[in-house]
């Protein structure tokens, strides 16, 4: 039985969460393969809007298992303000909710060097979400990380003092100013560790490989996006995973060849939060309009988001490296009300157009190449089926469907749940 995945097309926030919330009833289980708390997945249902970072966004339903895969990194901490947040919704989480004795644990001091970092690097800083995720990463690649099933060592809390002690050592080098009480971190720190350690923690490859055997339908949760990923993305603009679809299969330990349908998500224009290049950016009022409108700031961090006209040639980039077998185009209903739609089909690079994605798209060496397309006035909000759909909307979707080679399976026209059109 395939494994079905789910990812981001863009630079994230493309609306993975509200998908994955929206096609759980259809799988038994919800597995997540990458990223941490970096990631905000925003669900919205019932009047009440949630925001993930680890937990699997299908963790609202009563028919799924949700399992944070080995790819992935833990705060404890934030982990723990997560669950506090569940506490109200009377979820039987200890059952739920299975975590891989594999994921890395972020440390305070992990957080602490990211900002050390972040602050050294001046200008050239990434704009992480300064939640630790690369210098957790870097631990795991350089095979000084600690994991989740070290805790259920008796001497955890020496590995724990090994390595943290380091790191005083290497946020010390950074030579900048950062204060903290690295005490009171630990004690909380601790105190989630506490409360992380009486959840289910399992070998998840074999629980996936069991579940696989059985025939359990499972599809596999992304975070980030293509765009950030650490081979592929805007590097070094990028995140320290893999985001595109091998992530899934080292993230969880599925053979490549258990994978089903890959489903891309990108939103109808394109944003980035953070750092890096972004050809499409629009620094004007159309930008603003959508920022407003589609609300795009952070789930993570409440930073603004930068917004932009879609990006075909890095969408098709993304797509062929995923191996994309549907789509699903969100926030549709932010761009009624333009007049005129502009969809970048290439770049002008070094003179030349060129539609294939460049090495280095810095402002500085590429320039978008628009088609222009007639804009929908109406507001699609309330629509609930395909045949409602404005005439220039389709001639969108049906412009971006011939050009990407994928049909778009899902058109989302806002944030809640209920406000998904299948095709
Ligand atoms: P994720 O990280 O990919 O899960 O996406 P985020 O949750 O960070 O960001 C997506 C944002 O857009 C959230 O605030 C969602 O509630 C919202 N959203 C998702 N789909 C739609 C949509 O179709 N229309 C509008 N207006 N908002 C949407
Ligand atoms: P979701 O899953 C959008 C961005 C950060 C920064 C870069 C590196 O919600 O789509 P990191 O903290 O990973 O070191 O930051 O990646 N970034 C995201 N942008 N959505 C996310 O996750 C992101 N996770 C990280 O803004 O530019
Ligand atoms: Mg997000």
């Amino acid at each position: 039985m395939a494994v079905d995945l789910l990812l981001g097309l863009q630079w994230g926030d493309e609306g993975k969460g509200k998908i994955v919330d929206v096609l759980t009833k259809n799988y038994d289980i919800i597995a997540r393969f990458q990223g941490g708390p970096n990631a905000g997945h925003t669900l919205e249902f019932d009047g009440i809007k949630h925001v993930l970072h680890t937990i699997p966004s299908g963790i609202f339903h009563d028919n799924a298992i949700n399992v944070v895969g080995n790819g992935v990194v833990i705060d404890p901490v934030i982990f723990k303000k997560e669950l506090d947040n569940l506490k109200k919704f009377d979820l039987d989480i200890k059952s739920k909710l299975l975590i891989s004795r594999k994921a890395h644990l972020i440390l305070p001091t992990h957080r602490l060097l990211d900002a050390a970092s972040e602050a050294s690097k001046g200008k050239a800083k990434i704009g992480s979400t300064l939640k630790g995720i690369g210098p957790t990463y870097m631990d795991k690649t350089g095979r000084n990380g600690m994991r989740i099933g070290d805790l259920e060592l008796d001497n955890w809390k020496d590995k724990y003092r090994a390595l943290a002690d380091k790191h005083e050592t290497m946020i010390d080098f950074h030579n900048v100013d950062i204060q903290y009480d690295l005490q009171e971190l630990e004690t909380e720190f601790c105190n989630a560790i506490k409360e992380l350690k009486e959840l289910t923690f399992i070998d998840s490859e074999e629980y996936l490989y069991q579940a696989q055997k059985e025939g359990k339908k499972i599809l596999a949760e992304g975070a980030q996006g293509s765009l950030l990923d650490i081979d592929f993305g805007t590097y070094p603009y990028v995140t320290s995973s893999n985001t595109t679809a091998a992530g899934a299969c080292t993230g969880l330990g599925v053979p490549p060849g258990n994978i089903g349908g890959v489903f891309g998500i990108f939103k109808a224009y394109t944003t980035r939060v953070g750092s890096g290049p972004f050809p499409t950016e629009l620094e004007d009022e159309i930008g603003e309009t959508m920022g407003r409108v589609g609300n795009e700031f952070g789930a993570t961090t409440g930073r603004p988001r930068r917004c932009g006209w879609l990006d075909l040639v890095a969408l098709k980039y993304a797509v062929r490296i995923n191996g994309v077998s549907e789509l699903m185009m969100m926030k549709a209903d932010v761009l009624s009300g333009f007049k005129t739609i502009k969809i970048c089909t290439a770049y002008k690079y070094k003179g030349e157009k060129v539609s294939h994605l460049p090495y280095n798209i810095e402002a500085k060496n590429v320039t978008p190449v628009y088609k222009e397309m007639k804009g929908w006035e109406k507001d699609l909000t309330k629509m609930t089926k395909a045949d409602q759909l404005p005439e220039t909307l389709n001639d969108y979707i049906d412009y971006l469907e011939e050009e990407l080679e994928i049909p778009i399976k899902i058109v989302s026209v806002g944030p809640d749940r209920k406000q998904t059109i299948h095709r």
